[in-house]
C-alpha cells in the first residue's frame, strides 16, 4: 500500500480515538453514549481491516469513502436527539428562547416569568394529568367526559404556549418579509390591513382568549380567528402560525385592564422569521382544495 494512503488512515484511527474519549466526557446518555462509541469501533475495525490487507491498488476513491463514513458518524453524533414522540402524560415545559428580561420594555419580565413559570406550567401538568386519566392505567374517578374536556383545555394551552413563546424574540424586525410577507398581502392586500384587522380581532376577545394567524391548508389561504379561552372557537385542519395571548394574566401586571396597549406594545417582538418558518413547514401540508 502506498505510503500517504497508509499514513492516512492510520491519522483516522487516531482521529477515531480522539472522538471517543471526547464521547466518554460528553453529557449525552450513557446508552446514547455507548452506541456512538459502538458506532466509532466498526468505522476503526473497516480501516484496520483495509490496512491488514496491504492491497497494492487501494485507490483514492475507496479512501474517501471511508473519510467520508467517519464524518457521517460525526453528523450523526452531533445532531440533536430528536424523539418521535412523547409517551402519554409526559408533556415538559419548553425552555424560552431567550431570558426573561428579554423582551423589555415590551413585555416585563415579572410578566414573562410568571407566565411561563406557573401558568404555562399548570397546562403541561393538566395536559399530563388528563392524559394518563385518558390512556394509562392512571384512571381517574372522574367521567371520560371530563377528561376530554380537560384534555382540550390544557393541551390547547400547552400547544399555544408552546407557539406563542417562539413567536416572539429581542431582535424582532418589526414586521414581516419574504414568504408570508407574500402571502399576507395576496390575502388582506397589505400588511397594514392584516396588522389592522389581527389587532383587531385581538382586541374583540370576550374574557380570555387568542388571536391566532392560521394557514388553512383546505382552502390554500391565510386566515385571521380569535379563540375563546384556549379551546373555544377553533377552527379545525388549520394550522396557526401566529398567536397572541390575550388572557389577562398575559398583561394585567403592566397594563392594567388596557389591552389594546399591550397588543400594541406586542407588535414590536413578534418573530417573523419563526412565523415564515412555521409557515415554510405549513406548505408541505397539502390537501385537496375545498
Ligand atoms: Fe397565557
Amino acid at each position: 500500500m502506498d505510503k500517504e494512503y497508509q499514513q492516512y488512515l492510520n491519522g483516522l484511527v487516531e482521529w477515531g480515538e480522539k472522538v471517543k474519549n471526547k464521547l466518554q466526557e460528553s453529557s449525552i446518555s450513557e446508552e446514547e453514549k455507548l452506541h456512538a462509541i459502538q458506532q466509532v469501533e466498526i468505522w476503526q475495525e473497516d480501516i484496520y481491516e483495509l490496512l491488514s490487507k496491504e492491497e497494492e491498488n487501494l485507490d483514492y476513491q475507496r479512501i474517501q469513502a471511508i473519510r467520508l463514513d467517519g464524518e457521517n458518524i460525526i453528523q450523526e453524533i452531533r445532531r440533536p436527539q430528536k424523539k418521535d414522540s412523547i409517551p402519554y402524560g409526559k408533556h415538559q415545559l419548553p425552555e424560552l428562547p431567550y431570558n426573561y428580561n428579554a423582551l423589555e420594555p415590551y413585555i416585563s419580565e415579572e410578566i414573562m416569568r410568571l407566565h411561563h413559570t406557573k401558568h404555562h406550567q399548570a397546562y403541561v401538568d393538566g395536559l399530563n394529568k388528563a392524559e394518563e386519566a385518558l390512556y394509562t392505567e392512571k384512571k381517574g374517578k372522574e367521567p371520560l367526559k371530563h377528561w376530554l374536556r380537560e384534555q382540550a383545555f390544557h393541551g390547547s394551552g400547552h400547544y399555544l404556549h408552546t407557539i406563542f413563546w417562539f413567536n416572539m424574540t429581542p431582535t424582532s424586525k418589526k414586521k414581516p418579509s419574504g414568504d408570508i410577507l407574500t402571502q399576507i398581502k395576496k390575502d388582506f392586500g397589505s400588511w397594514q390591513n392584516f396588522k389592522g384587522l389581527f389587532t383587531e380581532v385581538a382586541n374583540s376577545v370576550e374574557g380570555d382568549g387568542w388571536a391566532a394567524l392560521l394557514w388553512s391548508p383546505r382552502s390554500g389561504k391565510l386566515a385571521i380567528q380569535s379563540f375563546e379561552k384556549h379551546q373555544l372557537f377553533q377552527v379545525p385542519d388549520t394550522i396557526p402560525l401566529l398567536v397572541l395571548d390575550v388572557w389577562e394574566h398575559a398583561y394585567y401586571l403592566q397594563h392594567k385592564n388596557d389591552r389594546a396597549s399591550y397588543i400594541n406594545n406586542w407588535w414590536n417582538v413578534v418573530d417573523w422569521d419563526n412565523v415564515n418558518d412555521r409557515f415554510s413547514k405549513a406548505r408541505h401540508v397539502k390537501w385537496d382544495l375545498y
